[in-house]
């Protein structure tokens, strides 16, 4: 058990929220559950209650579910993460997170990219009780430089991302989705308030599949993360509960040995 400090920036205007939790291993790891269906990713669900508290509901499944699958998780105890990368104008967005938060999740992102406008709307939305904590996605973990550049963007990853989290922080959002590979410039950069949530997580010998910029979760915890979301390496894993129990025991290890600041949630 770790004893960590929970600190929730809002906007500067703002309230300002900080409190000291208890943190485990599994409040460090979220399963995405990118399944087609209720039953499948209920299924998963199943077989990992017990081991894991936090599933990250992502596109595909939300619009194939809407709120009754949130509901469903909540009511069997486990902590949602909602993951609708929301990107459009400031005051769609706002009315987002709050249909979001009458939805019942505890963590929901959005694009930085959406710009300063759209992310301070975000946050002023996301004050309301019982909103989720929002966490704000800079660049995909499967764009490397070459996707960027397609796009118009000829900063290399790490620069796209620390661009974006800094403005996602001064736009009131202090989490921050990246890639292994720019925590530890995060964290330097930003300090260590910021919550930290990084995909591309692959165990030694796991197929990487789609993702880019990716690391195992001992290096991901390590270099500061907060939380690492994992999908396919436990979702298509022969034994998933297994695979989640190992990554879990993976994290604990590797907490012990990253510096105190890093640890963060
Ligand atoms: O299966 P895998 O472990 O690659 O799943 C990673 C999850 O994290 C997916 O649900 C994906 O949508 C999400 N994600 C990501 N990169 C981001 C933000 C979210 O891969 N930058």
């Amino acid at each position: 058990m770790l004893r960590l400090h929970q600190a929730i920036f809002c906007h500067p205007t703002l309230t300002r929220y900080t409190a000291n939790v208890e943190l485990t291993p599994k409040d460090r790891l979220a399963v995405a559950l990118d399944f087609p269906t209720a039953n499948a990713a209920l299924d998963l669900v199943d077989q990992l209650s017990g081991t894991c508290q936090w599933f990250k509901v992502g596109m595909e499944l939300y619009y194939a579910t809407g709120n009754s699958l949130i509901d469903t998780l909540r009511n069997r105890g486990f902590s949602v993460f909602l993951d609708l990368k929301l990107h459009d104008i400031p005051n769609t967005v706002a009315g987002a997170v709050r249909s979001a938060t009458q939805a019942g999740a505890s963590l929901l992102t959005i694009h930085a990219g959406g710009g300063p406008g759209m992310m301070i709307a975000a946050a002023e939305a996301a004050t309301a009780p019982g909103s989720p904590r929002l966490l704000a996605v800079t660049v995909l973990t499967s764009m490397d430089a070459s996707q960027l550049a397609a796009v118009g963007v000829t900063s290399s990853p790490a620069e796209q991302v620390l661009r974006l989290a800094k403005l996602a922080q001064q736009s009131g959002i202090n989490g921050i989705v990246c890639s292994p590979e720019e925590i530890g410039i995060l964290r330097s950069e930003l300090g260590n308030d910021p919550l930290l949530v990084t995909p591309g997580i692959r165990p030694i010998g796991s197929d990487i599949g789609d993702q880019k910029r990716i690391a195992t979760p001992t290096l991901a915890i390590e270099r500061g993360a907060s939380m690492l979301v994992v999908g396919r390496p436990i979702t298509r894993a022969t034994n998933p509960a297994e695979a989640a129990e190992s990554i879990l025991q993976e994290i604990e290890r590797a907490a012990g040995a990253a510096p105190q600041t890093n640890r963060h949630l």
